[in-house]
């Protein structure tokens, strides 16, 4: 078994111990502890206590590598490696019992930042289906065993789009009228709420494009690889990198079509 199949393994069994956690608090019933960046950035008592978790599986199992997760922070390590965490991706479909939420975990390689960062591997599972995505560098990506390829090239006309929109009043508006441009020259949009389960819908052909501005990097390191090693271009725009600036992961054909026109919409 070669390093990354050995990290896979570790992400992919603390997944699936982080998703048995949240789909128990689930069905005991959601509360919410905290809000952040404003009254509609929630985080739950499940959220807090899932990457308290994760954090200690990992930390007993790789106690040199560094940590960056939504609740608790970043921890440098030592070893050049850094796990990204998303205790809770869908947050408030999880406080709602919409079953689309995810537990996101992604090791990466250099910096804990997106724009220089290599995903060894990536794995992002929805408790509530019991879906399980996953990927390695270089070695494809899976839904539970089966290998899955991005969909095929489409116009843009017949494009399904997922999208996303970000907790502030100001930055929300900004995106519907992107929205509001986009709608009519796609065959639909889709908001699904998750955006680690966007990227793994692109990775199986369950949306043919997904963007959205403002992603953190625990909403996209493994989702991002998942898509990019399903055969999805994934990037920023004008050849940036995913970040937090933008990201639009599509079949490459279909990518470069909904860039020319998001470049126009979002100036
Ligand atoms: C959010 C979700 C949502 C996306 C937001 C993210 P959270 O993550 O992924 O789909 O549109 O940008 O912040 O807060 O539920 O972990």
């Amino acid at each position: 078994m070669d390093g990354t199949t050995e990290l896979l393994g570790l992400a992919r069994e603390i997944a699936l111990t982080a998703g048995e956690l949240v789909a128990r608090r689930r069905a005991e019933g959601v509360e919410v502890a905290a809000s952040k960046s404003s009254t509609e950035d929630i985080v739950t008592f499940a959220d807090r206590e899932s990457e308290a978790l994760i954090r200690s599986l990992l930390a007993e199992a790789r106690p040199d590598d560094g940590f960056l997760g939504e609740e608790s922070g970043a921890d440098a390590g030592s070893s050049g490696l850094t796990w990204v965490v998303d205790p809770i991706d869908g947050t408030v479909n999880f406080l709602y019992g919409i079953p689309h939420y995810a537990v996101s975990i992604a090791v990466v390689e250099g910096e804990p930042e997106p724009t220089t960062w290599s995903a060894l591997a990536g794995v992002v599972v929805n408790p509530a289906s019991g879906e399980l995505f996953t990927a390695t560098a270089g070695g494809g990506a899976f839904l539970g065993d089966r290998r899955i390829r991005v969909a095929p090239p489409v116009e843009l006309s017949q494009a399904l789009v997922g999208t996303g929109f970000g907790y502030l009043a100001e930055v929300r508006t900004e995106q519907a009228a992107v929205v509001a441009g986009l709608i009519h020259r796609v065959r639909d949009i889709r908001r699904m709420g998750t955006a680690s389960l966007d990227l793994c819908a692109v990775a199986c052909g369950r949306l043919n494009a997904y963007y959205e501005r403002g992603l953190r990097p625990w909403d996209h390191a493994a989702g991002a690889l998942i898509a990019a090693e399903s055969g999805a271009s994934v990037g920023g725009l004008r050849g940036a990198p995913a970040s937090q600036a933008f990201t639009l992961a599509a079949e490459p054909t279909v990518a470069a079509r909904l860039e020319e026109v998001l470049l126009d919409l979002v100036g």
